[in-house]
């Protein structure tokens, strides 16, 4: 299966921070937001992956995560001129998705949770049509919006409805089949000009293809759009990095941990990053593998 990551958009309301520089590079705590996003499609067993940015932003890109073979991961880069929609990724994508199976990543969602990384990878296996998640939420109106019947079958997907028929808020990561960029190629834009992923997602729903699967009380989703929730993520990491001792969305620990690099490999990730306290992590949890007192996958944290 292959992966994209869509970290374009021009981070309005981010300004003045996205004038300079990629939303999706802004820090969250301890590192840049695109590795939440990665650290989840690595986690679904994903090495192949797409990331699509501004072209201003390529380069910066390119610099921090290169060809991402030091992870044992091929990340190729795609640039998207004007933000024409989240299901514009899989036009832009078109070469790289080749036919194949495609999960979809937006670079400013962030999601931790034990279950998480089975979930992600059992969903990936056993896949068809496409699968979207729920996740119940106090704002529904701000996000795309799942309805149920009294069954739980799917009935309804709105895009930041006024007055939304559930709480279940349909969070940035998405699975599909191979037939995306031909149902996205057909999608009309929607009044605000956009090529809507709910609208992608409804025409699966049409063809009796789309899953939802719920994500549960287990699991964190923050997504990082304004400035307030960017701080709340950074404290949410903070936090829960102190008290457990572990790092969230350590790329180069999951990439150990997925078989993707061996010890050595992930000591020396660490060794770069000389004396930051990132890099001591780094080290250690490498020296903890070779050891083998690291608990086997799945990883108890994104
Ligand atoms: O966070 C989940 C929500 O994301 C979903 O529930 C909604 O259904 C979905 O439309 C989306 O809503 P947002 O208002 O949060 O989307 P936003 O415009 O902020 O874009 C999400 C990410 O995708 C962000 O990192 C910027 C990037 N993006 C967006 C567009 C529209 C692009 O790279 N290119 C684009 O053309």
């Amino acid at each position: 299966m292959k992966g994209i990551i869509l970290a374009g958009g021009n981070g309005t309301r981010l300004q003045p921070l996205t004038f300079t520089s990629s939303k999706q590079l802004a820090p969250v705590y301890d590192k840049p937001m695109i590795y939440y996003p990665l650290s989840v499609l690595m986690l679904a067993g994903i090495q192949d992956i797409l990331i699509i940015t501004r072209p201003s932003d390529l380069p910066a890109f390119q610099a921090l995560l290169g060809d991402g073979h030091q992870l044992g991961l091929s990340i190729d880069y795609a640039t998207q001129g004007e933000p024409r929609g989240i299901a514009d990724a899989f036009l832009v994508g078109e070469d790289h998705i080749r036919g194949e199976q495609c999960a979809l990543a937006l670079g400013d969602n962030l999601f931790h949770g034990a279950n998480l990384p089975t979930l992600l990878r059992r969903t990936a296996l056993k896949m068809g049509g496409c699968v979207l998640f729920g996740h119940e939420v106090a704002d529904p109106e701000r996000f795309g919006v799942a309805e149920i019947d009294s069954l739980g079958a799917l009935v309804s997907i709105e895009e930041k409805p006024r007055q939304p028929r559930s709480n279940l808020a349909i969070p940035g990561i998405y699975f599909f089949d191979a037939q995306v960029t031909d149902i996205a190629r057909d999608l009309e834009p929607s009044p605000r000009g956009e090529l809507e992923i709910t609208d992608l997602l409804r025409v699966y729903l049409k063809m009796g293809t789309a899953e939802l699967v719920w994500l549960g009380r287990g699991v964190t989703w923050l997504d990082t759009g304004t400035h307030e929730s960017l701080l709340e993520a950074g404290t949410f990491v903070r936090d829960t990095q102190r008290r457990q001792g572990i790092r969230l969305a350590c790329i180069e620990e999951i990439a150990m941990h997925m078989g993707y690099i061996d010890p050595d490999d992930c000591h020396a990730l660490g060794a770069r990053m000389g004396n930051s306290p990132y890099g001591d992590y780094v080290m250690e949890r490498a020296r903890l593998c070779k050891a083998g007192m690291l608990p086997p996958l799945p990883l108890e944290a994104l």
